[in-house]
């Protein structure tokens, strides 16, 4: 090897030690007299040391040819340091190099490899194996490490057993578009990556294995965020006889130890909420519950005073801001502001201050009375100090725009810490979701979620009100996961098909195999799916998925550091019978 020990290792205990060293070259620092080089590996920073008159002259002169980044092994004594630094762990020591190895020359990097860089996002994409070089990025994927080998050490301690699936399919309809993959040998036909493994771990269940998971590769066509990448893992699993509660069990089960296990955290049990509660306390399916600020309904309170905005609401509702009653004129504007953007689309804003002094204004005063107001107040159970806003109009509208601002809110309250966790269960999710686009019905989370057995009589008159066995896990805001309890007989899922718009033919073009196996002894059965990358950023405290993930691709889909997507050769489009339109 060529080193004995690493740059994150010797410590005072180690004084007087032979030892040899290999790692980066961080930086330099010359004094004349004293040249210092902090030598960097995976696991820290070591110093070396080089002084006039006791190092030997060609040695020195090498050390100071050295550039940041190059690649470099030592040898030397370990010795004590005058000035220690007590920022990192090998701060005690210093190795006074009696040989020095250059392993290869290396250009400046085109950004500092520092924790705070001067690089900015593109570029450091381009130099991401430069960027993962640093400590923060380092750390994330350290993380990742970590949360699979307890995902893996948990679902096995519960009889999982890891199956690989196949990567060429054909299409699994999640809601998104597929990547397909033109074949060779049969001109004009496609495989489709794995939007997720879904059917297929339902045929594991089939098969008889009863307990499935894979941390997996999954690709979805989509517009990108913050939260989603082209390609993404999953922690997919899959249980056979069951019901919905031993799912949330099971895997509450395994968020806690994750939490235990990576962060040495105790979460207490994780609530429930049911899907119309979420959307009427919070305005989302997947609401942030590390702060309360829920939604207060003052419809009919506001009706008969002939306010016109409220007169035609079919729904007035509100949140309460502790401490923001003495909000200026520009805040307030700005909150307005916020509200009014296209992405958001409401109309305006009203607001009650109920000021410290105990009095209350409003920006509806010319409607409404002292009293009048003291009652919404009541019904917010504000006290003097408090800011309440309000929203008006179509409900389900006006709640979508009252959660943005309820979350705005939050963070400027500071109320969104990244360092506290709140898991939340969003139970019965609504089986089909309208969509405008093609006017019909799809699945609001895929065609092979059961409907609840009470429900299915509402499929003909009332679809948009037919419950589904499905659930998510939400973790300060974020979706971390969901799944649901299956179909597992042909007539329910044929009929599911139907009801979904797919003629008996298209059904059994995508999905006759399924069908088909449930007619072969089909187990009860329902599963989850973790989106691992997530869960990672928000144990990591971070915003974005990306530094979770080795080599991501940017916000257009690009991988700008290979280069891809890339044209192919007139030679492989034959090949393929592909022909691109110039
Ligand atoms: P679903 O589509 O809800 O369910 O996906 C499961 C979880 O995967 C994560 N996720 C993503 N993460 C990053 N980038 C993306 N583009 C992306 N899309 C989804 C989310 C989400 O909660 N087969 C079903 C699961 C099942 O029913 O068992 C499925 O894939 O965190």
């Amino acid at each position: 090897m060529l080193r004995t020990h690493t740059c994150g290792e010797l410590r005072i205990s180690d004084v007087n030690k032979q030892t040899t060293l290999s790692g980066w070259v961080q930086r330099l620092r010359d004094k004349g007299s004293v040249l210092w080089i902090d030598l960097r590996d995976r696991y820290g920073i070591t110093q070396l040391i080089f002084e006039e008159g006791k190092t030997e002259a060609a040695l020195l002169a090498s050390a100071r040819s050295l550039g940041r980044e190059y690649v470099i092994q030592v040898e030397g004594t370990v010795v004590e340091r005058l000035s220690k630094n007590d920022k990192i762990a090998t701060g005690d020591i210093e190795v006074k190099v009696t040989k020095l190895n250059i392993l290869n020359a290396a250009k400046l990097p085109p950004f500092t490899i520092e924790d705070d860089t001067d690089g900015g996002d593109e570029l450091r994409m381009k130099y991401r194996y430069l960027d993962l070089r640093r400590n923060p990025v380092r750390e994330s994927l350290q993380l990742r490490h970590k949360m699979a080998q307890q995902t893996r050490a948990y679902l096995d301690s519960q009889n999982f057993i890891e199956v690989e699936t196949p990567v060429l399919i054909k299409s699994t309809p999640e809601g998104a578009r597929d990547f397909v993959v033109p074949s060779r040998i049969h001109h004009g036909e496609f495989y489709a990556l794995p939007q997720s493994p879904q059917t297929f771990k339902q045929l594991l269940m089939v098969s008889g294995f009863d307990r499935y998971y894979q941390i997996v590769k999954c690709f979805r066509d989509e517009d990108l965020r913050a939260d989603r990448q082209p390609e993404f893992t999953q922690i997919d699993c899959e249980m056979a006889f069951i019901t919905q509660e031993d799912i949330l069990n099971t895997f509450e089960g395994l968020i806690r130890h994750l939490f235990k296990n990576v962060k040495g955290i105790d979460i207490p049990s994780v609530p429930r909420m049911k899907y119309d509660e979420a959307m009427r306390l919070y305005g989302s399916d997947k609401p942030d519950t590390r702060f309360e600020m829920k939604f207060v309904e003052i419809t009919e309170l506001t009706k008969g005073k002939n306010f016109p905005v409220f007169e035609s609401a079919e729904l007035v509702v509100g949140i309460s801001a502790k401490g923001c009653s003495e909000y200026t004129r520009k805040q307030i504007d700005e909150l307005t502001e916020f509200v009014k953007r296209p992405q958001i689309g409401a109309k305006g804003l009203v607001y009650v201050q109920y000021r410290t002094d105990g009095s209350i204004k409003s920006s509806v005063d010319k409607f409404y009375s002292q009293d009048d107001l003291k009652v919404w107040a009541e019904r917010f159970n504000a006290q003097p100090g408090d800011l309440i806003l309000l929203l008006a109009g179509e409900k389900n509208a006006t709640r979508k725009q009252l959660n943005e601002l309820r979350l705005l809110m939050g963070e400027r309250l500071g109320l969104r810490d990244k360092n506290k966790f709140s898991a939340l269960w969003v139970l019965d999710f609504p089986l089909l979701e309208w969509n405008e686009e093609t006017k019909r019905y799809h699945a609001m989370h895929h065609p092979f979620t059961s409907p609840k057995p009470e429900d299915i009589h509402l499929l003909d008159t009332k679809p948009g009100e037919v419950r589904a066995n499905a659930y998510d896990m939400v973790i300060n805001g974020t979706e971390v996961g969901g799944g649901s309890i299956r179909i597992h007989d042909r007539p329910t899922q044929s009929m599911m098909f139907t009801h979904l718009g797919f003629t008996e033919e298209e059904a059994k073009k995508q999905f006759g195999f399924l069908m088909e196996a449930f007619e072969y002894g089909a187990p009860p059965h329902g599963g989850i799916a973790f989106g691992f990358d997530r869960l990672c950023s928000i144990f990591g405290g971070a915003d974005s998925i990306r530094d979770f993930i080795a080599f991501p691709k940017n916000n257009a889909g690009r991988d700008v550091m290979i280069d891809s997507p890339s044209t192919i050769s007139q030679e492989q489009l034959n090949e393929l019978a592909l022909l691109i339109k110039k």
